[in-house]
């Protein structure tokens, strides 16, 4: 049986994108794998946030996993924060990771230009502390979106040095999972790039219907097709994309000739997508809304889920330190 690891930061509501490029795939994995998902709190710290604010993220993000069909009774889910062997590990591994190849990491040359005014040195080693969830369960599979393949590659080459300097063939190096062919990216609503749960261009799945129905409607169009066949611009396509994943082929395949056409009315393929996500989404917002107001039924599964990840890194962390020369006086 393969060991699958994934999380999900708890720094905001959940959303399309999240659970196309994430979530969907756990759901299959967790049958057929010894399967790890956690909450990342700790790379929630990377963007500061209030103390008040923490542990209503976590239990959201908690209640949203679970009202997804995350099982906790055949995978283990847990809070990064709860397993302190973790962080030894990344402490350990932040010894042999390089600030060169850090500092070259597409994410973090992402965020320095978006939060230029916090730079912590967390964010610079946000991929080794992600290595350290992986590896610590020894993880041979990470199922992640497409942002997230290169630090899964980064995770395989800190795991292959470990084995290299120590002469050990100790970690697996874990690849980047997904069912499908390719890793799904889940795009905004506004235009262009993906759907974030900061860039204030995604749909949520708690949100209400209406919440829906005012997003799709506002999503960010062109001004219609003019030849026949036209390939459609990037917008455009982009609701396709998001249309591809809730609505009926059928559906797709009429909007699609439409637009090969120049019939198509943009306003009826967004009300019609808006309807398929409400569709898809509501289930799920009535047992987040249900889960969450159950706290000893969180409590259970968190306490649960701690003991069983504890147990698994709490071994790696004994022999890790051991392959590294520590021995007890
Ligand atoms: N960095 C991931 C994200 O932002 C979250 C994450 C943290 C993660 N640790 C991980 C994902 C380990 C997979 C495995 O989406």
């Amino acid at each position: 049986m393969d060991t699958v690891v994934s999380g999900i930061r708890s720094t905001g509501n959940l959303h399309l994108g999240n659970y196309f490029g994430a979530i969907k795939n756990f759901l299959k994995m967790q049958k057929e794998n010894s399967c790890y998902f956690f909450i990342a709190d700790y790379h929630a710290l990377t963007t500061h946030p209030k103390p008040d604010d923490l542990h209503g993220n976590i239990k959201q993000v908690l209640a949203e996993y679970l009202a997804c069909g995350i099982d906790p009774d055949i995978a283990t889910v847990f809070i990064q924060s709860d397993v302190p062997e973790v962080s030894e590990l990344y402490l350990l591994m932040n010894m042999n990771a390089y600030v060169g190849e850090l500092e070259r990491t597409a994410s973090f040359k992402d965020i320095i230009r978006k939060q230029p005014d916090n730079i912590n040195a967390g964010l610079l080693t946000y991929p080794v502390l992600m290595a350290a969830d992986i590896i610590i369960h020894k993880a041979n599979k990470v199922p992640v979106g497409k942002d997230q393949e290169q630090h899964v590659e980064m995770t395989r080459r800190f795991a292959r040095r470990f084995n290299m300097m120590y002469e050990v063939n100790y970690f697996p190096e874990p690849d980047a999972y997904n069912f499908g062919q390719q890793l799904i990216k889940i795009p905004g609503l506004d235009g262009s790039g993906k759907m974030g749960k900061s860039e204030g261009n995604g749909i949520f799945l708690s949100d209400t219907p209406q919440e829906i129905k005012k997003k799709v409607m506002r999503a960010v169009t062109d001004t219609g097709p003019t030849s026949p066949n036209q390939e459609p611009t990037e917008p455009v396509k982009n609701l396709f994309t998001v249309m591809n994943v809730v609505s009926e082929p059928d559906t797709v395949k009429f909007f699609k000739e439409k637009h090969a056409s120049c019939q198509i009315r943009y306003g009826d393929m967004k009300k019609q997508l808006a309807e398929d996500i409400v569709k898809f989404t509501h289930p799920i917002r009535e047992r987040i809304t249900e889960i969450s107001s159950d706290n000893k039924y969180l409590a259970r599964v968190v306490k649960g889920g701690s003991e069983k990840a504890r147990a698994s890194a709490s071994k790696t962390i004994k022999e890790v330190r051991q392959i590294i020369g520590y021995k007890s006086f």
